[in-house]
């Protein structure tokens, strides 16, 4: 059996004013591609609950410490949170979110030098009802050249009738899978370049 792995010790990153928003983690060393370098920690809260705290409609401009766990749990790392909160998003990462055990883990997707800022790809889950202004409260500033302009996930490809149902307005909370690829890693882990979030809308 191949050894238990583990996060990184000490941590290789510190928390510092980001160009992107508020603060981001920045690399203190270099760290090698698929290191584990930070466990995401929180609240663990139902999805009930995180309705309850936070509505996306009554924000400007979106902003929680949320990453979906599983179908009934999210993390709220705005309560008992550590430096993991603090990674923002691109959509052209050097991280991924592997989550593995009941237990969310950033991780490197490749090698990343000393002094770059970390990200991975929240890929915030959409629903049939995701509308433009939905794009709006999530833009994306990442400045990539291969930035979606929204830290939303991608459109899944639609039918064209598919498409025009999307368009409509008024939809319930997105509650959905741990992330785009869910299951695809090995065995008994779930990996996600997704760092699927809440969206609480009501
Ligand atoms: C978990 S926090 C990340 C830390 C945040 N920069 C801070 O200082 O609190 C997530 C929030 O950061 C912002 N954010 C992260 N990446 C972003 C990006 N690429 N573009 C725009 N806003 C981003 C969004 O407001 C998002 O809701
Ligand atoms: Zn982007």
């Amino acid at each position: 059996m191949p050894p238990r792995k583990t996060v990184a010790e000490p941590q290789p990153f510190v928390v510092k004013r980001s160009r992107i928003q508020g603060r981001g983690g920045w690399a203190t060393r270099d760290i090698k591609k698929g290191e584990w370098i930070v466990e995401y920690v929180g609240e663990k809260i139902t999805w009930a609950e995180s309705d309850r705290r936070y509505d996306d409609e009554k924000m400007s401009r979106h902003h929680t410490f949320l990453f979906t766990l599983d179908k009934r749990y999210v993390i709220d790392a705005a309560n008992e949170g550590n430096d993991a909160r603090y990674i923002n998003h691109s959509c052209d990462p050097n991280c991924e979110a592997v989550i593995t055990k009941g237990h969310i883990y950033i991780a490197a997707l490749r090698n990343i030098k000393k002094g770059e800022e970390l990200f991975y790809d929240y890929s915030y889950a959409r629903d049939k009802n995701t509308t433009e202004e939905d794009e709006k409260l999530y833009v994306c500033r990442c400045g990539s050249a291969k930035c979606r302009g929204t830290i939303l996930e991608a459109p899944k490809k639609r039918k064209k009738r598919a498409h025009h149902a999307a368009a409509r307005r008024g939809h319930t909370a997105g509650r959905k899978k741990v992330g785009k690829k869910a299951g695809s890693g090995a065995k008994g882990k779930k990996r996600s370049s997704a760092g699927t979030k809440a969206r609480t809308r009501r």
